[in-house]
C-alpha cells in the first residue's frame, strides 16, 4: 500500500520516550498522528498518516444517523529488546471484516489493515508508555460518510486508526474482583442480529444496562440469551467460569456473542496452561446452583482491555448476592493472567505468529 505521510513538523513532535509520572489511565491519551483511508467510487484509496486532529464529516453522514460503524480493539507491547510488537493483530483484522460483512461495509484486505496499524505505530513509537504493565491500545474503526437520509448502505466510508498509550488496566495490580448483576431485564444481542460484530450500535444499546447495573453496586450486567436460559457475555467481555477441578468453561460462540480474541487465545493455550478449556451453552440456573454448591470456584470476563476481570460476586435485583469461591481472585485465574500477559510482553514464548514486530521504516 502506498501511504502518504503528512507528519507534524519535527518541532511539534515527541522527541523523548513517554515516561508518565502517575499511573496512565486506560484509553484517554492520544498520540501525535492518525491513519485515514477513504472508500470512494467503489475502492479503498488515499491512505495517509496525518496529525491527530478533528475531522470534518457531513451532518447527514449515515454513521451519525443509522450507526453504520464498526471498530476493533488491539494492543501492542514493548519488549526488552526495545522493539514494539502487535499482539494477534491479524485476528483483529479478520474480525473487522466479519463485522463489516454484518453491517454491509466493504472489506479491507487484512494485510492492508495490519500495514496501516504498523505504519502508524512506527511514526508514533516514542509514545509507547514507559511504565510497568503499560501498552499501546490500538483502535481501528470504519464509519459511513455518505450524506443521505435514506436507510441504505453508504457509498463512502473512512477507515481510521488511532492509538492510546494506556496504563495497565489494574494500576494497583490484579487485586480486586468485580461484581456482575444477573438480570432478565436487558439483552445485549438477539439471534440473527449484530451481536457477533463490533458494531458501534451494540455498545450504545449496552449503555442503559451498564447504568442499571451500577445501581446495584455491579460494574456490568451478566447478559443472558433472549430466552433467559443461557449465559452469553459479561458486559463487553466474554464470560468464563472455572470448576473446582480446574476446567475453564466459556459460553459457546453463538451469533449473539462476540468471538473474543482473548477467549480464542486461552482455548488455543490450553495445553501450555495444562488446563482443560471447553466451550458449551451454559445454563444460568445450573451456573447459580454450581456456584452455590462450590462446584464452580472461579469466574470472570475475558477481553483485550483487562485481559481478565475476575468476578467475586454476582448480585440480583432483590438485593441478594452469590459469592464465587471465597470472593477473591482464584489461583487458576491468576495463572492464566500471568501466562497470557507473559506472552504479550515477551517474557513467555509466544505461539508462532502471535506477535509481529513493528519495523522501523520512517
Ligand atoms: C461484547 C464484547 N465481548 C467480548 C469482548 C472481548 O473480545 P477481545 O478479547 O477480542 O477483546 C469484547 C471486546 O472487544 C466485546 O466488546
Amino acid at each position: 500500500m502506498d501511504i502518504k505521510y503528512e507528519l507534524k513538523d519535527k518541532t511539534q513532535r515527541r522527541t523523548e520516550p513517554l515516561i508518565p509520572n502517575e499511573p496512565l489511565p486506560f484509553g484517554v491519551l492520544r498520540t501525535d498522528h492518525m491513519f485515514i483511508m477513504d472508500y470512494e467510487d467503489g475502492e479503498w484509496q488515499n491512505a495517509r498518516i496525518v496529525p491527530y486532529e478533528d475531522i470534518a464529516i457531513s451532518p447527514g453522514a449515515i454513521a451519525l444517523h443509522y450507526g453504520q460503524a464498526i471498530f476493533e480493539g488491539a494492543k501492542a507491547f514493548q519488549h526488552e529488546d526495545g522493539e514494539i510488537y502487535t499482539f494477534r493483530i491479524d485476528k483483529n483484522a479478520k474480525r473487522m471484516n466479519k463485522s463489516a460483512d454484518i453491517v454491509c461495509i466493504p472489506n479491507i484486505p487484512e494485510e492492508i489493515q495490519i500495514e496501516a496499524v504498523h505504519a502508524l505505530i512506527d511514526v508514533d513509537r516514542l509514545w509507547f508508555p514507559q511504565q510497568e504493565g503499560a501498552s499501546l491500545y490500538i483502535r481501528p474503526f470504519i464509519f459511513a460518510t455518505q450524506d443521505s437520509l435514506g436507510v441504505h448502505p453508504s457509498s463512502s466510508y473512512k477507515f481510521m486508526v488511532i492509538l492510546s498509550p494506556s496504563g495497565p488496566y489494574y494500576p494497583a495490580g490484579f487485586t480486586k474482583p468485580i461484581k456482575l448483576l444477573i438480570t432478565e431485564k436487558f439483552h445485549r444481542a438477539a439471534p440473527g442480529g449484530t451481536g457477533s460484530s463490533k458494531a458501534a450500535g451494540n455498545y450504545a444499546a449496552s449503555l442503559r444496562a451498564g447504568e442499571f447495573a451500577k445501581k446495584f453496586g455491579a460494574s456490568q450486567v451478566l447478559y443472558l440469551d433472549t430466552t433467559n436460559t443461557y449465559i452469553e457475555e459479561a458486559g463487553a467481555m466474554n464470560h468464563f467460569h472455572i470448576t473446582k477441578d480446574g476446567e475453564v468453561v466459556i459460553p459457546e460462540f453463538v451469533d449473539s456473542v462476540l468471538r473474543s480474541i482473548t477467549s480464542e487465545s486461552i482455548i488455543e493455550l490450553s495445553d501450555k496452561l495444562e488446563m482443560k478449556v471447553t466451550q458449551k451453552r451454559v445454563k444460568i440456573k445450573e451456573f447459580i446452583e454450581d456456584v452455590k454448591d462450590k462446584k464452580i470456584t472461579e469466574a470472570g470476563g475475558f477481553g483485550t482491555a483487562a485481559v481478565i476481570s475476575p468476578v467475586g460476586e454476582y448480585v440480583f435485583e432483590d438485593g441478594s448476592s452469590l459469592v464465587v469461591g471465597n470472593g477473591e481472585i482464584g489461583e487458576n485465574t491468576k495463572k492464566i493472567y500471568e501466562y497470557y500477559t507473559g506472552i504479550q510482553t515477551g517474557k513467555v514464548e509466544a505461539p508462532k505468529g502471535w506477535l509481529r514486530k513493528v519495523e522501523r521504516k520512517i
